[in-house]
């Protein structure tokens, strides 16, 4: 049976995946009436991940013999001032998700759960992946600001992002 104060935290961690999922959605639908919808794509394929995110955790909680309780979702911002502030906003998060995972890390050691801190291993490796692609995404959006044709090629490289379901996560 796990310990009840990581149980408490990793269904913390699984609301705060699926409001991520919910902010890149909003996102999308912002960057949609832009209209970027390249960068629409990126961030429904973005908000996809992060829902696996949610079922990685939800999967674990379930094999440790956890109960997953699911709470309410926080209304997402609806409007931003242009696509490099939705980058910003992506960055800031994605800083704040690693803050949170590193949280999770320092209570399974507090809490000495090898299992569980063996298993945050993945989502800490993919918080660098994370932090990464979105510190790129707000360079690319600061050098294509201001320049119509470099926003429309910034926003076809886009478009090409696809949604590659993770091999090991069975649902
Ligand atoms: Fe689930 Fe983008 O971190």
């Amino acid at each position: 049976m796990i310990n009840p104060k990581i149980e408490q935290a990793i269904n913390a961690q699984i609301n705060a995946e699926m409001y991520s999922a919910y902010l890149y959605m909003s996102m999308s639908t912002y960057l949609d009436t832009v209209p970027l919808p390249g960068f629409a794509n990126w961030m429904r394929v973005q908000a996809q991940e992060e829902l696996t995110h949610a079922v990685r955790l939800h999967n674990y909680l379930r094999e440790r013999g956890g109960r997953v309780l699911l709470t309410a979702i926080e209304a997402p911002p609806t409007e931003w001032d242009s696509p490099l502030a939705v980058a910003e906003a992506v960055a800031a998060h994605e800083a704040k998700v690693t803050g949170l995972i590193n949280d999770l890390v320092d209570l399974a050691m507090a809490e000495k759960d090898h299992a569980t801190y063996n298993f945050l291993q993945w989502f800490v490796a993919e918080q660098v992946e994370e932090e990464a692609g979105a510190d790129e995404l707000v360079g690319q959006f600061k050098m294509a600001e201001g320049a119509r044709g470099a926003m429309f090629m910034l926003d076809k490289q886009l478009a090409g992002r696809a949604f590659t379901p993770p091999a090991d996560l069975a649902t």
